[in-house]
């Protein structure tokens, strides 16, 4: 299939989900400091699957409350607007992608590898102090979307890359290109377009596995590469056929940060620390 044409065809896909307008709406709610407790719970009661999952969130042990968390906005002060953004996002996105897996594709591991990403990107982010935390999170969430694209949606070409990379000693990214002429980065960002989302998290989509290539915000895109590679080294939500084998060396001198110092202070003791956050903060929604 020409590129073109693939691209052409991610963008016409009629299913092709739309990102849910409630979580679009109080993410940029959350965003505008104006933005009141109350005028969020009157957003989110407007979904009744949000609201009984964010309530269920906010009751989990993680969160050490006693009481049982009966109302939205007790709920809301609870969870704080950060991870109510970070929780909608998650949610909305994987129940509009719901399906059932089968045994090329595990759904569970595929998010929690997103989740993974995401949580280890922002947390990064925020303490070695890059202005970029707030992004970081939906940027990891998100890096690997086309490879449910092309799992939901170009299905006897996903089979194909699968059993080919399964069979053979061949790449996931060489077969993509074999069979697609496109890869899983590249349908991502397209569907990202599509999405409307800010250039810097297409970019960090599109060049997960090419960090070389981000111009708008190369910190953001050198990011997600290394927690990618963190976490499949970490084994935390493992894809078997897509595993990133190096850390480009130029995205870790952009984060400014030794290769060695990163995978002592990120991967040995985050390792565990994040499978914690995982299951804690997570139970319910993957
Ligand atoms: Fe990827
Ligand atoms: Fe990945």
């Amino acid at each position: 299939m020409e590129n073109e044409l693939l691209k052409e065809k991610v963008r016409n896909i009629i299913q092709l989900p739309a990102l849910p307008t409630v979580a679009i709406e109080v993410a940029s709610m959350i965003d505008n400091p104006k933005t009141s407790i109350a005028k969020l719970t009157n957003v989110i009661s407007t979904d009744q699957v949000l609201t009984a999952k964010v309530l269920k969130i906010a009751n989990s042990p993680f969160y050490g409350f006693q009481k049982k968390i009966s109302t939205l906005d007790f709920a809301i002060m609870v969870l704080g607007f950060d991870s109510l953004k970070e929780i909608l996002l998650s949610i909305s996105l994987i129940s509009a992608f719901k399906r059932r897996q089968d045994k090329r594709f595990n759904s569970k591991e595929f998010w929690t590898h997103s989740l993974a990403t995401g949580i280890a990107a922002r947390t990064i982010a925020r303490d070695l102090g890059y202005r970029i935390s707030g992004e970081s999170f939906i940027a990891g969430l998100l890096h690997d979307i086309g490879i449910l694209v092309t799992y939901q949606y170009f299905h006897s070409d996903f089979v194909r890359i699968v059993d080919a990379v399964s069979e053979r000693k061949v790449t996931f990214h060489d077969m993509e290109h074999t069979v697609l002429q496109a890869t899983h980065a590249e349908i991502g960002g397209w569907l990202a377009e599509r999405w409307n989302l800010p250039d810097q998290l297409i970019e960090a989509i599109k060049y997960h596995h090419r960090p070389e290539m981000a111009e708008r915000n190369p910190k953001l895109t050198a990011l997600v590469h290394f927690v990618d590679f963190l976490c499949h080294k970490a084994q935390i939500g493992v894809l078997s056929y897509e595993t990133p084998r190096d850390c480009n060396p130029a995205a870790l001198e952009l984060l400014n940060v030794s290769e060695t110092e990163l995978t002592q202070a990120y991967y040995d003791s985050f390792g565990s620390k994040l499978r914690e956050e995982l299951d804690r903060a997570f139970t319910g929604v993957v």
